[in-house]
C-alpha cells in the first residue's frame, strides 16, 4: 500500500479544481493498492520563495515555517498526483511555487497529472514534466486531459467526469502506473536507506 498526495494546484475562489479533485479521490478510495490524501494549496499559505539561496546551497532547508510544513508534510508520500489548470499555457504559479517550496522529498517518487482546459492541461503537464525531473522525480506516462468537449459539458450542462468514459479509463490507467513507480521507487529508497 503506498501513500499518494492529490495537490489541489490552483487556488482562486472561483477555480474548477475541486471537481477533478473530488473525482480524483473517488476513483482513490476504490482502489486497494493506494491510500490518498488531499493536499489543497489554499490551506499551505505558501509564500512565493523567498528563501536566502537555492534548496541546493541549503541542504533542503527553508527557513520560512509555512515552506517548512509544507516540505514536511510533502516528505510523508510515495508519489503524487496533482490538478493542472493551465494558465497561459504553463502551470499555475501556485503550483509551480509548490514544486519550488520541498526539494529532497520530492526525490526518487512518481508524480501523475490531471489536466483540464481547451486542450486538457496538455501544455501545463508538458512544463512540469521537466520541472519534476528536475526535483528527481519519475513523472509517468498516462495522464488525465480533460480537454474542451468535457471541460465545457462539466462547466455548463451538469456533465461529471464519470459521463465520459475515455477519462473513467484514464484515470485508472493513471493509477496503475503510478502504483508501480510508486512500488518499485519506495522498495528502491528503502534498500538505499538500508545500505546507508
Ligand atoms: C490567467 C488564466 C489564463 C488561462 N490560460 C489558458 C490557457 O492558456 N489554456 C487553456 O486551455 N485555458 C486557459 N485558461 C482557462 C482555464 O483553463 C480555466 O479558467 C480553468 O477553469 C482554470 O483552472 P481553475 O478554475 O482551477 O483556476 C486560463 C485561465 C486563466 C485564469
Amino acid at each position: 500500500m503506498i501513500k499518494i498526495a492529490l495537490i489541489v494546484g490552483s487556488t482562486r475562489p472561483q477555480r474548477f479544481a475541486d471537481v477533478p479533485a473530488r473525482w480524483i479521490a473517488q476513483g482513490a478510495a476504490a482502489r486497494p493498492d493506494l491510500r490518498m490524501e488531499t493536499l489543497d494549496l489554499r490551506d499551505y499559505a505558501l509564500p512565493f520563495y523567498q528563501e536566502p539561496a537555492s534548496p541546493l546551497a541549503s541542504n533542503g532547508v527553508y527557513t520560512h515555517p509555512a515552506a517548512e510544513t509544507w516540505r514536511s508534510k510533502i516528505g510523508e508520500f510515495d508519489g503524487y498526483i496533482a490538478t493542472v489548470a493551465e494558465y497561459n499555457h504553463g502551470p499555475t504559479a501556485v503550483m509551480k511555487n509548490a514544486l519550488d517550496s520541498a526539494f529532497y522529498e520530492w526525490n526518487r517518487k512518481p508524480i501523475a497529472f490531471v489536466g483540464y482546459g481547451g486542450a486538457g492541461g496538455v501544455r501545463a503537464i508538458e512544463q512540469l514534466r521537466g520541472v519534476a525531473i528536475e526535483l528527481q522525480m519519475a513523472p509517468v506516462k498516462a495522464e488525465v486531459n480533460i480537454a474542451m468537449e468535457p471541460f465545457v459539458g462539466m462547466l455548463t450542462q451538469g456533465k461529471t467526469p464519470d459521463d465520459y468514459e475515455h477519462l473513467v479509463k484514464a484515470r485508472e490507467t493513471m493509477f496503475d502506473q503510478l502504483v508501480w513507480w510508486g512500488n518499485a521507487l519506495k522498495a528502491a529508497r528503502e534498500r538505499l536507506a538500508q545500505a546507508a
